[in-house]
């Protein structure tokens, strides 16, 4: 049985006054059930706020994004032991918005996955497919190249101790969710794809769907069986809302 996980990606939003109502809000709320993992990953400079609001709460704390190098020269970088030294236990890498927005490329992408678990970190793998890749008839080609990178350098075995997320980036903050049968198309191959490598591993590592998951469509999501549990982002903002889509995972 894989452990559900519902993960909040706030991205850039948020204020110390604002965090600290959302996460007690949510702490009061939070049914984790026997099963759900909860995870919460605020902008770098409020995780260590974030940290202490959690303290001897059972929710984990991630970091958005991180430095490929492990120390040094990287103006503006912020690094894997950093973010274990502040309390995270996992980070997100390859996020749509960063391979978007900032340029990250799938060798970039791989080379901060073992950053992350060479601290002992796990990594959230982040891959999908943009409108246009999809609408070519490319997105089995487009997630299978995003995950080839990574495993071309950590090796199958590395995802034992690491979670996939499918997020389609038509779907990101647009409204527009995969519908549950596209969203289980792909979380099948890319679970296909783990256990021609390693059968073990591919039926345990965990694939979550990003998306436009709402309180409204999470547990029809989470029905689907090969998806172990969401990365939310504009709704995981509010308390309610994010509380009743980590209940929908249980
Ligand atoms: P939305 O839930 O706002 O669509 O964002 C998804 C996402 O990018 C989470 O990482």
């Amino acid at each position: 049985m894989r452990q559900p996980l519902v993960a909040g990606n706030w991205k850039m939003h948020g204020s110390r006054a604002e965090n600290a109502a959302l996460v007690r809000s949510l702490l009061d709320q939070l049914q984790p059930g026997p099963g759900t993992e909860v995870l919460l990953c605020p902008p770098f400079v409020y995780l260590s706020d974030v940290a202490r609001l959690l303290t001897d709460s059972a929710v984990a704390l991630g970091g958005q994004s991180v430095c490929d190098e492990p120390q040094g020269a990287f103006t503006g970088e912020v690094s894997a032991a950093m973010l274990k030294d502040v309390g995270c236990s996992y980070v997100l890498v390859g996020h749509s918005e960063r391979r978007q927005l900032y340029g990250e490329g799938d060798a970039l992408v791989a080379r901060k996955f073992v950053a992350v678990q060479s601290q002992g970190l796990v990594p959230v793998l982040c891959v999908g497919e943009t409108l246009e890749e999809r609408e070519a008839g490319h997105t089995t080609e487009v997630v299978a190249r995003q995950l080839d990178a990574v495993l071309a350098v950590s090796g199958a075995a590395a995802l034992a101790s690491a979670v996939i997320a499918y997020e389609p980036v038509w779907a990101i903050g647009t409204g527009r969710t995969a519908s549950p049968e596209q969203a289980q198309d792909v979380h099948a191959m890319i679970r296909d794809k783990v256990a021609a490598l390693d059968a073990t591993i591919g039926g345990s590592v965990r694939i979550l769907y990003g998306g436009s998951v709402k309180a409204s469509n999470a547990r029809e999501l989470f029905a689907m069986p090969d998806i172990d549990g969401g990365l939310v982002g504009g709704a995981s903002l509010k308390a309610d809302e994010f509380a009743q889509i980590c209940a929908a995972a249980d």
